[in-house]
């Protein structure tokens, strides 16, 4: 047998057991990375075999949940979808006064905690009882959430300043959570391909699964989603991210504003959550001229707006995607880029948003393929050759990185455009596009790479 038939045992076992989709290519690279550094003193002809058995395993088998961890991306913050998160508080206060006793939520797919715990903060401060229960399938990340962290303080930054300073307490560089409020969160290893949805008698009051479903197969994603239907309480919500490929599979419309949260079509959920204040109509111009001149907050109003509407415009979700980008939610940015891409937006912009985002998910593999396609699409384009050129010397491979830094050195000298044309990601791009830094960063590399690659530089430093 040879090696492409381990990696479809792989793909085809696992996917099977986690309804991990085929498209993920990066996940499905880091896990086929392990499984070979882990069978790597066995022949390879006995891998197709090793795989197999390693993914017939019991769940609670150490070697095939860390290849399991290694499949799954738990990019995760607290406080992450503001909006979001408010329109459930103000449905909270609704429901507790209904039902009379402490709520029930399940936030599945949890990973190191974060969302579990912004509800249990916010729950608190706002003085209704809720017993919350995170899952997921990462053993490591859920180690962190058990622990209440460490959480780096990037990923606290959304968070009210007041909770942080009532429920958060500095360890080093990073945070933790008090423990107080760590022991309000039950957590446990649980997976939604597979195993039995947890249940409580009378049903959950909210299920939240966010930026979980992007993971998924449709297939898996659709029967998940409708499982989780079937497990919530009479008037109960099931609460995605916006980018979850089940929209689209549920047709109750969205909340008035994305990221929403939605209810299932029919059975036993009632109305829309609440949403909060928003602008009601917007158009595609405003939401451009908004972020061309730095007004992040009415441009994510309109960006919500434009894709609440019936059918919204192919750069509606370009626009969402830069807004996502420039408030530093890279997986929301990079599923924009993907339902962009499907809705026909412009090619370049959805290449260099799915670039940028993959950067800051570390994905480097990723950002590079896209960075490439972003420049065939439009080769005078610098902004998108120094990125690449960046990311090449960053991951070593000087000799590309200097040649592509010869042409961006030979476009900035004929005066071209970053992009080559109109470009969405221009508000975002920051001080690398500017002519002059450019210029500069542009030579000093250069300097630096011919001194390293013994390469003559065509590019001296300004003087
Ligand atoms: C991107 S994180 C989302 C975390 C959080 N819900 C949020 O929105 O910030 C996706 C999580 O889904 C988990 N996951 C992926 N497949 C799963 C499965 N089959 N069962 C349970 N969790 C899964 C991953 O381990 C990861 O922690």
């Amino acid at each position: 047998m040879n090696a492409a038939t381990w990696r479809d045992t792989l793909r085809d076992r696992l996917g099977a057991r986690i309804g991990l989709s085929p498209e993920r290519a990066w996940c499905w690279r880091r896990a086929e990375a392990a499984f070979a550094t882990w069978a790597a003193s066995a022949p390879q002809q006995r891998w197709p075999q090793l795989v197999a058995e390693l993914l017939a395993r019991p769940y609670d088998d150490p070697t095939l949940r860390a290849l399991i961890a290694h499949a799954t991306v738990n990019e995760t913050w607290f406080y992450r979808d503001p909006q979001q998160l408010e329109a459930l508080l103000a449905w909270a206060r609704v429901r507790h006064a209904e039902i009379r006793r402490p709520l029930r939520l399940w936030s599945a797919g949890c990973a190191t905690g974060a969302e579990p715990y912004s509800l249990a903060m916010a729950l608190t401060a706002a003085g209704i009882p809720a017993r919350i229960l995170g899952t997921d399938l990462s053993e490591p990340a859920l180690a962190v959430a058990r622990d209440g962290g460490p959480y780096p303080r990037h990923r606290v930054a959304l968070l009210p300043a007041e909770l942080q300073r009532r429920f958060l307490v500095p360890s080093g560089v990073a945070v933790r959570l008090h423990p107080a409020l760590r022991d309000t969160v039950a957590f446990r290893s649980h997976n939604l391909a597979a195993d039995p949805l947890p249940q409580l008698p009378g049903g959950w009051d909210a299920i939240l699964c966010r930026n979980v479903f992007i993971y998924f197969t449709v297939a898996q994603a659709r029967a998940t989603a409708q499982r989780m239907q079937a497990a919530l309480a009479p008037g109960g919500r099931l609460v995605l991210g916006a980018a979850d490929r089940v929209i689209g599979l549920v047709s109750t419309p969205p909340l008035g504003r994305p990221p929403a949260a939605y209810a299932p079509a029919e059975g036993r959920a009632g109305a829309p959550l609440p949403a909060p204040p928003r602008r009601a109509t917007a158009s595609v111009e405003d939401v451009r001229r908004a972020l061309r001149a730095g007004a992040l907050g009415a441009a994510e109003h309109g960006a919500a707006a434009l894709l609440a509407g019936a059918d919204p415009a192919p750069d509606a979700w370009l626009l969402s995607g830069v807004v996502h980008l420039a408030r530093h939610r890279f997986a929301d940015a990079e599923a924009s880029a993907e339902r962009a891409g499907r809705a026909g937006a412009g090619a370049f912009d959805v290449e260099l948003l799915g670039a940028m985002a993959a950067e800051r998910l570390d994905r480097p593999h990723v950002a590079l393929r896209r960075l490439e396609r972003a420049t065939a699409i439009r080769p005078s384009a610098w902004a998108p050759r120094l990125r690449r050129a960046l990311r090449l010397r960053r991951a070593g491979r000087l000799l590309p990185a200097e040649a592509e830094l010869q042409r961006v050195a030979a476009l900035l000298d004929e005066g071209a455009d970053p992009f080559a044309g109109a470009s969405d990601l221009s508000a975002v791009e920051g001080h690398h596009l500017d002519f002059e830094a450019a210029t500069q960063l542009v030579a000093t590399i250069l300097d630096e790479l011919g001194d390293l690659t013994g390469n003559p530089t065509t590019l001296g430093r300004p003087s």
